[in-house]
Formats: structure tokens, C-alpha cells, sequence
């Protein structure tokens, strides 16, 4: 794209202040500059006024509860483990995440929650997927999505840290796409004279991010049918937990999702369940009185499973859901910003809106889900913020108890 087009583009979109600084930028800069206006998907700055689409009418969808799965925890494991044996099952670690909360200017991964020792929250990761390559006697493909702004550092601390153990040429890095930034009033900030400010366009945007690298031929060549995608901050999850697996297989179902037991009916998680028939997610603050009431047939809260961020998609069912088909959430953020005298700006109090779409609307496009049941205190420990609650410190608390020597 030349300065003319990018002039051209920017005005329709009322976005002229992008080039503001163009004369004072080196060459390769003005060339980097030119490159995102054209990249850029700028119809996001549509949605900043929206507040969502009407919810639909939710009903209590099932989960298959403990007790169901020590009953039948050789046939789920027998079937679990054979399919990774068979290569069908890959891993997709979340961490294009920007992890603002916990207040380090690196990727979130490398938080090292070690007391004695270094440990790294990606080797905590590792170190409990390569459980699983050992049970199996498969080194299981694992997709780790990072983002522009974490890449290379990402990729840097796996090389330097020897892929804690993992087998290198079993893990691709791809990045995800990312989204403008913008103030109440959808003016484009901008991050650097020569840059505009963008964040990752949030944790829904993997498998069509994942497309865009080319990395659809390798689900294709490798047979890969199940895809475990898990967020980088739960230090305690299962990946490819062989039961998990076995249960969503036979279940035959779209996707499988790990939940644990709400510990009271307010609680602030989102609830899996069916809306207008379609497997989906309630938000804890969309659960009427009369939905926190509700039993099922022995007697439980019907909406009493909360979503932990670990599910295993099934890769046939994923075309239903390309980028255009997942809403635009409009999130308020501290945005950090250049100011009209190019001095730079880090913000205390939200000043702008960026754009994400969120797996929960992935869910809700696929035909079937099967919600599985996990002990809390055994596979949730997320890492959120530095002190209180989901953090650094209950999750220390919490390995501990299982057993991990910090
Ligand atoms: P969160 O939604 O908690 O966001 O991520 P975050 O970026 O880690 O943290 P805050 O809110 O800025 O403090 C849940 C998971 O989704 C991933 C994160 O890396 C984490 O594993 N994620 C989130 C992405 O991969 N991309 C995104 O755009 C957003």
C-alpha cells in the first residue's frame, strides 16, 4: 500500500491522525506503517457503541459428574490413551494473553512461581503434558499461540530453557491476530508515532489465527481430530488427560469442556449449559434468582459447573467457526498511548476499548458438548493476579498441596 491509499483508507474510517508523524519516521518505519494500515481490520471501530446481542433461552445442560467417571475410569482411559497413540490428539497452549493483571511486562509463561527452585509457569505446563507423553509412549504435537508483542521473547525462553525437556521438533509457535485500540470515541491510538496500538484479538481467535500460519496442513497430514486448547495460567490443569479424552470420544460430541462444581450458587464463573439448544456458557451475572434454584433430577443446582478454560475441540467441527461467524467483545483497557506532543502515555484508569472474541461464542457455534467434571483443588490454580484470590499466591498454596515441591 502506498501513502496515498493508507491516506485514502484512514479518512473513510476517520482515522487521519495515523499519519501524523509520517515525515519524522525513517523509511523502514514509514514502510512498517504503510504494512499495518493496510493489514489493519479496521470495521472493529463499527462495534464500539454495541453492547452485545440479546442472550437466547438457556436450559441446564448434564455434565458427566465424578462419580460417572471413577465407575468407568478404565473404559475413558483405555479409549483416552489410545487415541493420543494414535496421534489424533494435539495441544494448544493459550498464551497470547497480555496477563496486564499480574503487573510483569513478560509473557505470562514466564512468571517464575518458585519459592526454593525456579519454576517457570510454562515448565509447570510441560512438565504435566510430558506425564502424559510418558503414560502414552506419544510425544504429542503441542501448538503454543503467542502474539506480536510476546513472540519472540516467548520463542527465545523455550530455545534457552531447552523446551523444558520437550521434544523441539513436536512444538510449533504461531502468532495470533491482533485488533486496533481505540478511546471512547473510536479514535485510534496510537502506540508509537510509527505504529498504531493493537492488542491480541483475544482467546477465540486461535483456530483462524492458527489457519493464517499455514498450520491447517499439519492437523491434515498428522490425522490430528482433537485439538486440547488450555489457558497459560491454570499451573495445575491436565493436558490431554487421557479420561477427559476418552470421555469427549465416546461421547461423540463437538467439544468436550473440563468444569469443576460451583462453590456456591453466585459464584463469579461461567456456567455451562445449553442456550436455545446449543451448547454455551452463562455468565455468573446472567444467572437469574430463578436459575440458581433450579435442580435437576437428583436434586443438584442445575447450573452447577463452571468452565476452567480446557477443552478439547473436535478439528471436524471447526470450519463452523471462522472468524466472521464470532462477535466482537468491546473491552475496556488501559491502553498506553503516544500524546499529540508524541510523548508517551501509560494510563492508571481504563482510557480505551479493545476488541476480542471469546471461545465461549466458539462453543455456542458447534453442535454438542460434554461437560466433565474435575476436583477444583486438583486441576484449578489460576494465576490472575498477584495476591488474593487466583493468584500467585493461591496457586502456590495449591500445588503444594498436591505435591509440587516449589
Ligand atoms: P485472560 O482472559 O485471563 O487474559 O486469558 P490475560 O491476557 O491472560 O490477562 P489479563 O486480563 O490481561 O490480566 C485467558 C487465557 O487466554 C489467553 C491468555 O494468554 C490466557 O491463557 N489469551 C487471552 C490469548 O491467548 N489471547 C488473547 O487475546 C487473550
Amino acid at each position: 500500500m502506498n501513502y496515498e491509499q493508507a491516506e485514502k483508507k484512514l479518512a473513510e474510517w476517520n482515522q487521519s491522525h495515523v499519519l501524523q508523524y509520517f515525515d519524522e519516521l525513517t523509511e523502514a518505519q514509514q514502510a512498517d506503517l504503510l504494512a499495518q494500515i493496510e493489514e489493519t481490520d479496521f470495521s472493529a471501530l463499527n462495534c464500539i457503541h454495541e453492547t452485545g446481542s440479546p442472550r437466547g433461552v438457556f436450559s441446564p445442560l448434564a455434565a458427566m459428574e465424578l462419580d460417572e467417571i471413577a465407575a468407568r475410569k478404565d473404559e475413558l482411559y483405555n479409549a483416552g490413551i489410545k487415541t493420543i497413540q494414535e496421534g489424533k490428539t494435539a495441544a494448544l497452549l493459550l498464551a497470547g494473553g497480555m496477563g496486564t493483571r499480574l503487573g510483569s511486562s513478560h509473557p505470562k509463561g514466564m512468571y517464575d512461581i518458585g519459592l526454593t527452585k525456579p519454576r517457570y509457569i510454562f515448565e509447570c505446563l510441560i512438565h504435566n503434558l510430558l506425564e502424559i507423553v510418558e503414560a502414552s509412549g506419544t510425544w504429542i504435537r503441542l501448538f503454543i499461540m503467542t502474539s506480536e508483542k510476546n513472540h519472540d521473547e516467548t520463542v527465545a525462553f523455550f530455545e534457552e530453557k531447552d523446551y523444558f525437556g520437550y521434544r523441539k521438533d513436536r512444538v510449533v509457535f504461531f502468532k495470533q491476530s491482533m485488533a486496533p485500540c481505540c478511546d471512547f470515541d473510536g479514535k485510534l491510538y496510537m502506540e508509537e508515532k510509527g505504529r498504531i496500538s493493537t492488542s491480541p484479538n483475544g482467546n477465540a481467535g486461535w483456530y483462524s489465527s492458527m489457519l493464517r500460519a499455514g498450520l491447517g496442513a499439519i492437523l491434515e497430514q498428522e490425522g490430528i481430530e482433537w485439538i486440547n486448547v488450555f489457558a497459560v495460567d491454570n499451573v495445575l490443569q491436565r493436558i490431554c488427560d487421557p479420561c477427559f479424552i476418552g470421555a469427549t470420544v465416546l461421547a461423540d460430541v463437538g467439544v468436550g469442556a473440563k468444569v469443576v462444581r460451583k462453590a456456591a450458587p453466585d459464584e463469579k464463573v461461567g456456567v455451562m449449559c445449553l442456550e436455545d439448544g446449543k451448547p454455551s456458557i452463562v455468565e455468573y451475572y446472567e444467572l437469574s434468582q430463578e436459575m440458581m434454584d433450579a435442580k435437576d433430577a437428583k436434586g443438584d443446582p442445575a447450573y452447577n459447573f463452571g468452565v476452567i478454560l480446557n477443552y478439547l475441540f473436535r478439528t471436524a467441527e471447526l470450519d463452523k467457526v471462522t472468524d466472521d461467524k464470532l462477535a466482537l467483545h468491546v473491552v475496556k483497557k488501559k491502553i498506553p498511548y503516544i500524546d499529540e506532543n508524541g510523548e508517551p502515555v501509560s494510563p492508571q484508569e481504563p482510557n480505551g476499548l479493545k476488541f476480542e472474541q471469546l471461545v465461549l461464542d466458539m462453543i455456542h457455534q458447534l453442535s454438542s458438548c460434554l461437560p466433565y467434571e474435575v476436583v477444583r483443588e486438583h486441576e484449578f490454580a489460576p494465576i490472575k493476579n498477584l495476591t488474593g484470590i487466583d493468584s500467585v499466591e493461591s496457586a502456590r498454596e495449591l500445588l503444594k498441596q498436591n505435591g509440587v515441591e516449589l
